[in-house]
């Protein structure tokens, strides 16, 4: 069974979105293994975004994703990483396709409901970025 980090962001937490993305994910069959609400600092969204630290938008990145606390998530299942990216739907807002999270609920490219990992070496390094060592 494979495993990826997923994160419901600031705007999904204030929009009263939690139910509706975590009901989407378990109706495709995916497990959530643990999870928490949590506020998060500069340096862990440093590290987090370490790929994204020299871009012109990440100032912004870094004050929505400390508007509000988050919820951090383990999900496990067959194609895990892969499957919940498609979930998700595309990182651009005018490429996310309607029926997935991002398509229907994102707001703008910045402002996107949900994080998950990239890769599966990536998913591990951000579980226990988010859940310690021992995850
Ligand atoms: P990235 O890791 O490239 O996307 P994803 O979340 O799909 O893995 O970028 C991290 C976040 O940065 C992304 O969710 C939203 C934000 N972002 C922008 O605001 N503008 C952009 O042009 C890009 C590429 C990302
Ligand atoms: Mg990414």
């Amino acid at each position: 069974m494979e495993r990826t980090y997923i994160m419901l962001k600031p705007d999904c937490v204030k929009r009263g979105l939690m139910g509706e993305v975590i009901n989407r994910i378990e109706k495709k069959g995916f497990k959530i293994t643990n999870m928490k609400m949590m506020n998060l600092d500069e340096a862990i969204l440093r590290e987090h975004y370490a790929h994204i630290a020299d871009k012109p938008f990440f100032p912004g990145i870094l004050e929505y994703m400390t508007s509000g606390p988050v919820v951090a998530m383990i999900v496990e299942g067959e194609n895990a990483v892969l499957g919940m990216r498609t979930l998700m739907g595309a990182t651009k807002y005018e490429d996310a396709l309607a029926g997935t999270i991002r398509g229907d609920y994102a707001t703008s490219t910045g402002n996107n409901i949900i994080h998950g990992s990239d890769s599966v070496e990536n998913g591990e390094i951000e579980i226990k970025r988010f859940f310690g060592p021992n995850a």
